[in-house]
């Protein structure tokens, strides 16, 4: 354990995490690697257990939420080995071969898992399916993903008018649909790709601005004909291909890089690299932002990795400027609002973030729940109705803050009390192992 963090258990067998930067200065160099994409190592997943034969999958995320994917597919049939970072193994029922599970499928703390589930269950003929997860998954909006699915004929009841999970869905032929989606929702669209996998016809996804693409470039490595217009961001699969298994290879999860290209950026003195990045065109807003902050980050080794664009990133401390963020190009940063909110904290000037009204349907509500929580530890921050205002300057000091029992929340709190005064506990902190497992062990290596 460094100097600068220590975990007490606290009430209930939460985690407290505590933050104090040696009062003589800190830096964070180092070159570290990050785990698995989250996005992709569900996807891989699913389609693995879906598709004929083998998959083998490198550089899984060994996070809770993959977890829940692997266990829910593992009760309808595929046999996944073990779960680890090296290799895991899927040996796929075959399209249309899941099982009927004998207990209800526990998605856990992960909308992913729930949403892109939902529309294979509802293709499945003469099934049963019951869909729950924890208290934070239950309260998120299922709505988006049972209202295009029912226009496609499926049969799916829950509470609050079948928009709040438990689900219960009786597997049905689905028909044909052209889906306009209200939102660039990555979840809604794969969720409606893989229903329209078991469709006799074509089934098309049209968004009002791009979302993360790593379901349809996974679904053509697997063997199924989409049809991509980029000018209309729509996208047409034609139902009941073969799939067959694959090799994927995982690059690192952009988003958890994030928090260290913030860290980065925001302490003085430091110079990091950050291997094997996935750097996906439709997941790289985060980079933009900061380089619309001036913020000093290069990417270098570009290259292609199983279908995936990957970097090596390279960030040093530089001032920051303040930004506006909003409009298309929300959807290719969402995850990374509020580690961008602590960047801004430390930028000049009044950053404004518009147009991000998804993030209160997230694991929690990430603007009140940032502007409370960053509030408490000094920064400028306004919470608007679809974004934040966070003027930079003020110093931060340490605080007792929470998490929200939310992953995102967790880190980007612990990365904003590397440049605090004095002492930071954030409650709940275990929260981080959704989709970052040793992001502790990573933050006591790299600062110095
Ligand atoms: C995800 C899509 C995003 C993102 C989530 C993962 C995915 O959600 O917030 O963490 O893997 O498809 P939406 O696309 O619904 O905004």
């Amino acid at each position: 354990m460094s100097s600068i963090a220590s975990i007490q258990k606290g009430a209930k067998n939460y985690q407290q995490l505590s933050i104090t930067p040696n009062t003589s200065g800190i830096a964070v160099k180092g070159k570290i690697t990050i785990p698995g994409d989250k996005s992709i190592s569900h996807r891989a997943l699913m389609l693995g257990a879906i598709a004929g034969g083998e998959t083998t999958i490198e550089g899984l995320l060994l996070g809770e939420d993959p977890r829940s994917t692997a266990a829910c597919f593992r009760a309808m049939g595929a046999d996944i080995s073990e779960l680890n970072s090296q290799k895991v193994t899927v040996r796929g029922v075959g399209l249309g071969e899941l099982k009927e599970p004998a207990d209800i499928l526990d998605a856990g703390n992960s909308g992913t898992t729930m949403r892109l589930m939902l529309g294979l269950l509802a293709s499945h003929p003469d099934r049963l399916f019951i869909v729950t997860g924890d208290n934070s998954l239950r309260s998120r909006p299922m709505s988006r993903v049972v209202q295009p699915l029912t226009q496609m004929g499926a049969n799916i009841w829950g509470r609050k008018g079948n928009s709040l999970a438990p689900l219960a869905v009786r597997g049905q032929q689905l028909k044909p649909t052209h889906y306009h989606s209200p939102i660039a929702s990555a979840q809604v669209k794969s969720c409606i790709l893989l229903a329209g996998l078991m469709v006799d016809g074509k089934t098309t996804v049209t968004e009002p601005a791009l979302s993360r693409d790593h379901s349809e470039r996974m679904l053509q490595a697997f063997g199924a004909t989409l049809d991509i217009d980029p000018d209309t961001n729509s996208v047409t699969l034609t139902g009941q291909p073969t799939l067959t298994g694959q090799k994927v290879i995982v690059p690192g999860d952009i988003s958890s890089a994030a928090f260290w290209l913030v860290a980065g950026a925001i302490v003085p003195g430091s110079d990091l690299l950050i291997t094997n990045v996935g750097v996906n065109p439709t997941r790289t807003g985060i980079l933009e932002a900061l380089e619309m902050m001036e913020a000093d980050i290069q990417r270098e080794n570009a290259r292609i990795v199983a279908g995936e664009p990957v970097a090596d990133l390279r960030v040093k401390y530089s001032r920051l400027k303040a930004c506006e963020i909003s409009g298309d190009i929300i959807p290719r940063l969402i995850d990374e609002i509020p580690i961008l909110a602590v960047a801004a904290a430390f930028a000049e000037g009044t950053t404004v973030i518009k147009n991000a009204a998804e993030l209160r349907v997230k694991e929690s509500d990430r603007l009140t729940v940032m502007a409370t929580e960053l509030g408490k530890m000094g920064a400028n921050i306004t919470e608007l109705t679809d974004g934040l205002e966070i003027t930079g300057g003020n110093e931060l000091k340490g605080a007792e803050v929470d998490s929200y029992t939310d992953h995102r929340i967790a880190m980007s709190l612990a990365i904003a009390a590397l440049n605090a005064k004095g002492k930071t506990v954030i409650h709940r902190a275990e929260a981080a192992a959704i989709s970052y497992p040793n992001f502790l062990d990573t933050l006591t290596s790299v600062v110095i």
